[in-house]
């Protein structure tokens, strides 16, 4: 059987009345590609930030690598193994690209040297070698988004939380972060990718969860799910207009 990267168990969060997440189980095995896909409020990114240690669940536990990380800060998480990017991208704007990845490499060396070595390896990549020195402020909105998977990857992780990094790019800079996300894949790093692209999400991922209103409609191959009416009524609705 393969082995499970991530899982997740009755994940839930709630806040005041609303339950933003609700007993949300879901899985990532080694090497796998997943997409978490649902509306908008559906509580995608909250289940991120409760994977990544941004918050703490309120019922649920967050295994990962076979070991209980639920109750570990985020800085701790990242250390563990999973990288994560923002939905709404944050870089350091006066720093240079090569700098803002750097302050990832950081997370396992205390050496300069190391993290800058790091950062290279990650810029050439994702192929950002050429603009390493730019100020990321001076970065257009596909290069912000790339640099923001550039910074998770220096922070070596096994598995890496994309947060709807193909949003508000056009249909050429989609394919290219596509495959980009491949070849990050492909070199055995674990994906768990919200993502509002369905093409590129059906691309990318083996399996499919489905988020509604904090909770799991839905599961299984991007056929399975596409064609699931559930998730048609709910999320592929406006599409099929
Ligand atoms: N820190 C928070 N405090 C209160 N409500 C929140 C917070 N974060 C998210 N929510 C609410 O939880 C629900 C899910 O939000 P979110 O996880 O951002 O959805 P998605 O990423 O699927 O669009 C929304 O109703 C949102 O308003
Ligand atoms: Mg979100």
């Amino acid at each position: 059987m393969e082995h499970k990267v991530l899982e997740t168990r009755a994940l839930t969060m709630r806040f005041g009345g609303l339950t933003a997440v609700d007993h949300l189980d879901l899985y990532v095995t080694e090497g796998e590609a997943v997409g978490l896909i649902g509306p908008n409020g559906a509580g995608k990114t909250t289940a991120f930030n409760m994977i990544s240690g941004a918050y703490k669940p309120t019922e649920g536990s967050v295994i990962f690598q076979g070991e209980d990380i639920t109750r570990l800060s985020a800085p701790e998480v990242c250390k563990k193994g999973i990288g994560r990017t923002f939905q709404v991208v944050r870089p350091f704007g006066a720093l240079t690209v090569l700098e803002n990845v750097m302050v990832g490499g950081f997370v396992h060396t205390g050496k300069t040297a190391e993290a800058r070595s790091i950062a290279e390896g990650v810029l050439r990549l994702v192929g950002m070698d050429h603009i390493a020195n730019r100020k990321a402020k001076d970065l257009t909105l596909p290069q912000r988004k790339r640099l923001e998977i550039a910074k998770a990857l220096a922070t070596g992780p096994k598995l890496l939380l994309l947060d709807e990094v193909l949003a508000g790019l056009n249909p050429t800079e989609i394919e290219e972060a596509v495959g980009l996300i491949r070849k990050i894949n492909a070199t055995g790093i674990s994906v768990l990718m919200i993502e509002h692209v369905l093409q590129a999400t059906m691309a990318i991922c083996s399996r499919i969860y489905v988020l509604d209103y904090g909770k799991l409609i839905a599961a299984g191959t991007p056929q399975e799910v596409t064609s699931n009416p559930d998730v048609i009524k709910a999320y592929l609705g406006d599409d099929y207009e």
